[in-house]
């Protein structure tokens, strides 16, 4: 899985959907251990360059098998005795002597209890310019913990009688956040009472006026948003590229009993043929407000993948805006730290159409508007409560 995911660009979730060999719980300790790698990458090899004379390859599987064997013992408290004797047979034949001495040199010398990990160095640099160090500090504890699990409502009664049954605490309305466990053993998800959605993620939704009626989702699967529309009441045509999401979307709709017009197209080539009250467009980016779910994201998220990003967000938010009745509002959002993704490709719009203007909207106390006017969420929010997702929204409207 890591070998997926750090050489050949995978998402974690993919890498592990592959490995099907193994039993249900081999499978979830494989995926524990390889995220708790994830999150460490730069600790752990300092740690392991600190115990080498000759600094290990980074690609070099005795350093591979170092970070998983630290990572067990920071990250899950797996007992020496453990964790050397998984190691050890991953390099027979190997540099198994090797190994062996680095891992017995760090277990009796003791290692950090890795609260605060250091990001890799390129995020670290970018964060800091664009946020400053007490973000970058933020995000360094937030990556070592296992984020809360947020459910989303169709309609706040619902959720509050929820928080009461299951303990949970409501941040904001139609909003219930648990302590992490198993998402389908929870109470209500055969009946679809809820959806799971970071609580940032669903801040763009709120955005949507609650009178516009025929309302465009664009960029939708797998569809935390949508329902969020359609359960508000509006009638929701749904699209976007991925016909595996869009399955998924379906299967949500299904589940949570709520419904929207789906389509499968690219929506640089879409024509709606008619013009919209309202448009979301929770663009395509490079995630990497994910990273406690998903640490993976900030190896992923090169300068050139930021870019390439950065330029199809313009492409289709500049699409969508054609397709905005006057005085309509037309929401963008991504789940990414990079400002580039973010507030440039704002700017960058306005600058370029006259005809729109941003709109600051009113959201739970903790999602303040920018003196811009749009949303920008950093690590560090709420952080008591168990963090959000980085994000960025910004409302505009077109003139009447
Ligand atoms: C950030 S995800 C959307 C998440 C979704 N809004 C939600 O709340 O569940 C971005 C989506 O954009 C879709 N996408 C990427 N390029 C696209 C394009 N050119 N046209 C339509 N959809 C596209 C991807 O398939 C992906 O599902």
């Amino acid at each position: 899985m890591l070998d997926s995911v750090l050489r050949r660009g995978q998402t974690l979730d993919a890498a592990a959907a592959r490995a099907r060999n193994l039993s249900p719980s081999d499978h979830g300790l494989a995926v524990a251990i390889a995220g708790e790698v994830l999150r460490r990458i730069p600790d752990l090899d300092a740690l392991i360059d600190s115990a080498t004379r000759q600094r290990l390859p980074d690609d070099s599987k005795a350093r591979m098998v170092l970070r998983i064997a630290l990572a067990q013992k920071i990250g899950l408290g797996t007992p020496d005795h453990a964790l050397v004797a998984t190691a050890l047979p991953l390099v027979d034949g190997g540099p198994r002597r090797l190994v062996h001495g680095v891992l017995g040199t760090l277990l009796r010398r003791g290692v950090p209890n890795g609260d605060s990990p250091q990001l890799p160095p390129d995020v670290e640099q970018r964060w800091s310019a664009a946020w400053g160090e007490t973000v970058v500090e933020a995000a360094r504890r937030q990556i070592a913990q296992r984020p809360p699990l947020d459910l989303s409502f169709a309609n706040d009664s619902e959720a509050q009688t929820y928080a009461d049954e299951e303990n949970g605490a409501s941040l904001a309305p139609n909003h219930v956040r648990l302590d992490s466990s198993s998402v389908t053993e929870l109470a209500g998800f055969e009946a679809g009472r809820w959806w799971v959605q970071d609580l940032a993620a669903s801040l763009p939704a709120r955005l949507i006026p609650p009178d516009a009626v025929d309302v465009l989702d664009l960029c939708a699967a797998p569809g935390g948003k949508t329902m969020q529309l359609a359960a508000a009441g509006h009638r929701v045509t749904a699209v976007d590229s991925s016909a595996s999401r869009l399955g998924r979307l379906r299967e949500n709709l299904q589940r949570t009993h709520l419904s929207a017009d789906l389509v499968e197209a690219d929506a640089l080539q879409w024509k709606p043929g008619r013009s919209f009250d309202a448009i979301l467009l929770d663009a395509p980016c490079s995630a990497t407000g994910t990273f406690r779910r998903h640490p993976e994201v900030l190896y992923r998220a090169r300068p050139t993948v930021i870019g390439d990003n950065a330029a199809l967000q313009a492409q289709l938010l500049a699409t969508a805006s054609q397709w905005l009745k006057p005085s309509g509002v037309l929401v963008y959002s991504v789940c990414s730290l990079e400002p580039q993704e973010g507030e440039e490709v704002i700017d960058r719009f306005l600058a370029e159409h006259s005809d729109f203007s941003i709109d600051a909207p009113a959201l739970p106390d903790f999602a303040g508007a920018t003196r811009r006017g749009w949303v920008r969420i950093l690590p560090g929010l709420l952080e008591a409560e168990g963090g959000l997702d980085g994000f960025f929204m910004a409302r505009l409207v077109r003139r009447p």
